[in-house]
Formats: structure tokens, C-alpha cells, sequence
């Protein structure tokens, strides 16, 4: 009988402490550096006694000792009885447990990526009034499927737990399908995001049978403002939903928030719970100006009536209703006393651009988020180059890392910890700097500015 991490979390020692991430359900939970070196000598060993020996010896002294019970009440580890036991010598664990202390506490960012967002090609049929593709990355050059092939592997081997496919419209990239198989072989959990308008029967089938991909359709309202925003009928997204969900499978809708009401809101929580959609979410609009149609209190107001209301329909518990998005914090001015403390808290709630995220554009070349213009981009291509060679030496992702706002009002902010001013490409695109001052879509900034989101609209 030995222990091992459970297989169906990935595990990696962070500069935080150790990271699980479920391949599941894509929870994550942080642990102490401590318990890190614990269970990572238990995944080496087999043996919580053994695994002990080894924490005493990386941690002399130390006042906290860990024990195995929590982790097999969580089932982080499990028992096996075919692994064979390998007789390690404890000394050579010890000096490789302390050396990979010291690693991890000598980073000051995650060692690779939480989600790797790729985007095979940027042709699109529609052209959505809100989409955050502009003109200049339209014309970047695709690349043959088997590039994104090896980056997946690569992307497997560093143990990054997501990928997000999007685009362009990625139903129209020739080398599609073989993404999508390549997936299923490694086994990645990833999101595909499609505006849902020109599946061919071949992508539709594999979709269907892909066991590690989660297909999210974008539909803006069941009504005419959908074709307002995107240009082609709503109808035509629902058809695919509907064809998508006929044999059973599961999907997800995602809206870009640009001002629907409650009762547009609804009607597609309804279209949801109708089609066995498990997921609705409305996103914030990012965009790198302040335009009319963005207001994050705005967006709060809707989700929490859509929320209310979703409780009187029967059936609405197996739907998840979520708000997300870039600075919606910002609209929650009551937890302002009560700071997002953990390391991992204030990863996942501030920007993600060159902290959980890295971004691929069709040839190769990366973003830290997908709203920075291209001559902001100074790095090589990640096709040569590769993953861990980007995200280490990049010089806009290790500037993002780095930098602090000087803005005053920022500064004295309760979030600034996280926050620091805000999306740092809008920064760049208003203020041609990032760092000077924070970002004026900021519902925090704004209100200590005399300028709430009701003064905005007057
Ligand atoms: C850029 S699209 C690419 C995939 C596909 N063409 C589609 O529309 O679903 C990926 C997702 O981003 C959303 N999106 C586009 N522009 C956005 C913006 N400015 N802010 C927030 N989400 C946006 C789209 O609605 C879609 O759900
Ligand atoms: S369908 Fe997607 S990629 Fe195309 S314009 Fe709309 S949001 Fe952008
Ligand atoms: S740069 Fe950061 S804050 Fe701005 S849109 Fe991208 S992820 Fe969001």
C-alpha cells in the first residue's frame, strides 16, 4: 500500500506554498509551504513516517508539524496498492526537498501559467461591436495545426491545469480538430468559446465526444439586440446550442455585458435551464476606453436581481449564474474593510495578465492579455522559444509583475495590494504609461473622485 497525490488534482510548489488544482471541477486550494514539502515527500516516499522525517529535517525546529488525516479527509491523497514501493534514500529527499524550498520561496510569480489562452486563428464571420479584436490583430497570420500540437504537450508537461481556445471564431481554423484531439490525448481541461454560427458536422461530432472540453456558446439575448451587437440573429446560436446539448452533452453560455436588462438577462436564464446549459455568465466588458456601456455597478445591480429572481423559477438550482470579469470588485465597495489576504485570493481577483494568464496569437507571438495593442509586445515567438522561456523573460510580462502604481488614490486603496491601479492595458492606452495612474472604469476611484456610476451617466 502506497500514498500518492490523488490523480485527479495537479499539484505544483508556488512561491506561496503548494498549489492543488482539480482536473475536475478546476478548484483550486492553497497550502503552506510546510504542508507542500509534506505531501511532496509523500508523493515521493509513499509514507506519511517517512514523509515526516523528511519535513523535520527541511524544517528544524519547527513548531508546526503536519498530519496526513486532512489531506485523505479531502482526498488530495489517496491510497493505491499496484504502485510499487521505490526504496528512496531519505538523505537524497531531504537535500532535493530543500532545494526546492528554497526555489519556490526565491520566485516571486507562479511558475507557469494557470490557463493558457491560444488563439488559432483570428478570422471571424461576425464583427461584434464589443469584441476586443481589433482591426490590427485581424490580420495576424495563422499557423499550421501542429505548432499548437507541440504547444499543448509542452503546456501539459509544465503542468498548466487550463487552455481556452478562442479566436477569431475557432470553428473556422482548418487545423481545429486536431487541436481538439490532442486534447483528449493529454488529457487537458479546456474551454472552447464559439459565437456558435458555422460548426461543420465534423467539429460538431468531435465536440460532442470530447470528454476534456467544455464548449461555451456566446449569445448576447434571445432578441433582436443580440443581432444588434454581433450582426447575426440570435436563432442561429440557438439552434447550435440546441443541436450541441440533443445527445445529452453539457454547455455553457457566455453574454458580454453592453447594458441588457434583468428581463433579457432572464430569458436566457430560462433558455439555459430549458437546454441543459449548466453555465450562464456575464462578463464584463473590457475594453481599453471608457465607454458609456460599461459600468461594472451596473453589471453587479443586474446579476443580483437575475440572482433573486432565478430563485422563484422551479429548476433553477441546476443552473450556475455567475458575474465576471476584470475589476468587478470594484463594484463591492462593502468588502473594501475586509482585504483579499491569501497570495492565491490576490492572484485570482487582480489582473491576470502575466500572473495566471499568458496569450497566443496565431503566429506565435504572445500577450499578456489580449486587450495590450501589438507594439506593446517585446518578446520572441513561443513556437521557437517556448513556454518557460516567454513567461520567465519576457520583458512587458515581467514588467507588469513588477511595477506599482503611483496613482495617489490607488495607493490609499484597501485593494491596492492586488489591484495596483487596475487593468494595466488601459492604463497604457489612456495614460501611454502604465504605473502613472489608475484606471479610470474603477467604480472605487470614481466614487472617491465624486463621479459614481449615476454622476457618469448624467
Ligand atoms: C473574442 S471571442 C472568440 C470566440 C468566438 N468568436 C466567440 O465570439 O465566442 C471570446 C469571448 O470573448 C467575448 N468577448 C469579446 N469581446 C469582449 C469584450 N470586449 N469584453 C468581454 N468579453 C468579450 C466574446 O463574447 C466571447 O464570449
Ligand atoms: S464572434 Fe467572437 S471573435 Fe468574432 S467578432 Fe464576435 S466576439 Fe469577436
Ligand atoms: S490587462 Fe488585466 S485587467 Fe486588463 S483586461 Fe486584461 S486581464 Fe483584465
Amino acid at each position: 500500500m502506497r500514498l500518492v497525490i490523488n490523480p485527479q488534482n495537479l499539484f505544483r510548489h508556488e512561491f506561496f506554498g503548494g498549489l492543488f488544482h482539480s482536473r475536475n471541477d478546476g478548484t483550486m486550494m492553497e497550502i503552506s509551504h510546510e504542508d507542500a514539502i509534506f505531501v511532496w515527500a509523500i508523493e515521493r516516499l509513499g509514507d506519511p513516517v517517512l514523509a515526516s522525517k523528511v519535513f523535520c529535517e527541511v524544517f528544524p525546529g519547527s513548531s508546526y508539524y503536519p498530519s496526513i488525516q486532512p489531506f485523505l479527509d479531502e482526498d488530495l491523497v489517496v491510497e493505491v496498492n499496484n504502485n510499487p514501493i521505490y526504496m528512496e534514500d531519505i538523505r537524497e529527499v531531504v537535500i532535493d526537498g530543500r532545494k526546492r524550498l528554497s526555489e519556490a520561496k526565491s520566485r516571486k510569480y507562479l511558475r507557469a501559467p494557470l490557463s493558457l489562452s491560444i488563439y488559432p486563428s483570428m478570422v471571424c464571420n461576425q464583427n461584434c461591436r464589443f469584441c476586443f479584436i481589433g482591426s490590427e490583430k485581424k490580420c495576424i497570420k495563422e499557423r499550421e495545426s501542429k505548432k499548437w500540437v507541440r504547444l499543448l504537450s509542452e503546456a501539459k508537461d509544465l503542468g498548466i491545469p487550463m487552455i481556452s481556445i478562442l479566436g477569431g471564431e475557432p470553428t473556422q481554423y482548418k487545423g481545429l480538430l486536431k487541436i481538439l484531439e490532442q486534447i483528449e490525448i493529454l488529457g487537458l481541461k479546456t474551454n472552447l468559446t464559439t459565437n456558435g454560427t458555422l460548426i461543420s458536422s465534423e467539429v460538431m461530432q468531435q465536440m460532442k465526444k470530447s470528454k476534456k472540453l467544455t464548449v461555451c456558446f456566446s449569445l448576447q439575448s434571445l432578441d433582436q439586440y443580440h443581432e444588434n451587437w454581433t450582426g447575426l440573429p440570435s436563432m442561429v446560436v440557438q439552434r447550435s446550442i440546441k443541436q450541441f446539448v440533443s445527445d445529452g452533452n453539457n454547455c455553457r453560455v457566455n453574454t458580454v455585458y453592453t447594458g441588457q436588462s434583468t428581463d433579457q438577462i432572464l430569458d436566457l436564464a430560462r433558455f439555459c435551464l430549458d437546454n441543459n446549459v449548466k453555465k450562464l455568465s456575464i462578463s464584463v466588458f473590457n475594453t481599453c476606453e471608457k465607454a458609456d456601456t460599461y459600468s461594472i455597478s451596473r453589471l453587479r445591480r443586474v446579476g443580483e436581481t437575475v440572482k433573486e429572481r432565478l430563485l422563484g423559477i422551479t429548476g433553477s438550482e441546476k443552473l450556475t449564474f455567475t458575474i465576471e470579469g476584470c475589476l468587478l470588485y470594484s463594484a463591492y465597495p462593502e468588502i473594501i474593510d475586509n482585504p483579499i489576504l491569501t497570495e492565491l485570493d490576490q492572484l485570482l481577483n487582480g489582473c491576470e495578465a502575466g500572473q495566471t494568464i499568458l496569450e497566443v496569437l496565431p503566429n506565435g507571438q504572445v500577450l499578456p492579455c489580449i486587450l495590450f495593442p501589438l507594439s506593446s509586445r517585446a518578446s520572441g515567438n513561443i513556437f521557437e522559444s517556448g513556454i518557460q522561456d516567454i513567461w520567465d523573460n519576457d520583458i512587458l510580462l515581467n514588467k507588469i509583475r513588477s511595477f506599482r502604481t503611483k496613482d495617489p488614490i490607488c495607493k490609499n486603496c484597501n485593494f491596492f495590494n492586488f489591484c495596483n491601479g487596475g487593468c494595466p492595458s488601459m492604463q497604457l492606452a489612456i495614460h501611454g504609461k502604465i504605473g502613472l495612474k489608475g484606471d479610470p472604469n474603477c467604480e472605487i476611484r470614481n466614487r472617491s473622485e465624486g463621479r459614481g456610476n449615476e454622476q457618469r451617466k448624467a
